[in-house]
């Protein structure tokens, strides 16, 4: 019974069957998703791509009345947001933004993160360089001692495919390209497997600078703020 009272301070929406199992992925997806709703001011945000930042709009849309609008990270996103009679509008038009609000793919305690499992990775990226505070939200899966575990994107133009690969095999990198699979903006992706990413910023900034590539997925310059994680106990917040 008290394990029940827990569940539903907590935000977990459990029917009866659920009551004394424990959350699911989803649950504390969504659970992370409803509790970023407490860093959204009034105004314009931005908003990330994947199943977390899905299940984030959906709870934006109970509080829509609340913001002018709000810039997305993908096609994708907007579609949703529009969806939700959420007014998407043109980040050269908005500027600076409060808040950016998105998944990861990986997460450190220091904040530094690989993204761009859902291909996103390039609008994230200048989406979340537009604001003054990246909020992260991911189930407690996505935290990781050290980066790499998760294949690293990196978004390429296509013509430079076969260079770049032959460059982050010099780095230790497995580059595997996504098959049938092509960006918003019309770009292949290289998933980057075998890395153990001791020094994020340093192989960011190194992957940046190979000729090619247009985005790496590698979060760590511009890290996130907050990290509102989801766990089984309920939403934790870590900060930098
Ligand atoms: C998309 C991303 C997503 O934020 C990342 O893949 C996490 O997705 P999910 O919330 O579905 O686990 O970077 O490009």
């Amino acid at each position: 019974m008290r394990r029940e009272k827990a569940a539903i301070l907590m935000g977990f929406a459990r029917n009866d069957k659920e009551k004394t199992s424990m959350p699911t992925q989803d649950e504390m997806k969504q659970a992370t998703a409803r509790a970023a709703l407490d860093h959204v001011p009034a105004g314009i945000i931005g908003v990330g791509t994947g199943s977390t930042a899905n299940f984030f709009i959906d709870a934006l849309a109970g509080i829509k009345g609340r913001i002018d609008g709000a810039v997305a990270s993908s096609v994708a996103t907007a579609e949703r947001l529009k969806r939700h009679g959420i007014p998407v509008l043109d980040l050269n038009e908005v500027g600076e933004m409060a808040v950016y609000v998105d998944g990861a793919d990986e997460i450190t305690r220091h904040m530094a993160m690989i993204k761009g499992g859902g291909g996103a990775l390039t609008r994230e990226k200048i989406v979340a360089a537009c604001a003054r505070r990246f909020v992260c939200i991911a189930d407690e899966s996505k935290l990781v001692d050290v980066l790499g575990k998760f294949p690293l994107p990196v978004e390429v133009i296509p013509m430079a495919r076969s260079y770049v690969a032959r460059q982050l095999v010099k780095l230790g990198g497995n580059p595997v390209l996504r098959t049938g699979f092509t960006t918003d903006n019309g770009n292949v992706i290289l998933d980057v497997h075998g890395l153990n990413i001791l020094d994020p910023v340093a192989l960011e900034t190194e992957i940046n600078q190979l000729v090619g590539v247009v985005t790496v997925g590698l979060f760590a310059r511009r890290s996130a703020d907050i990290f509102l994680m989801g766990t089984r106990d309920g939403v934790q917040t870590l900060t930098r």
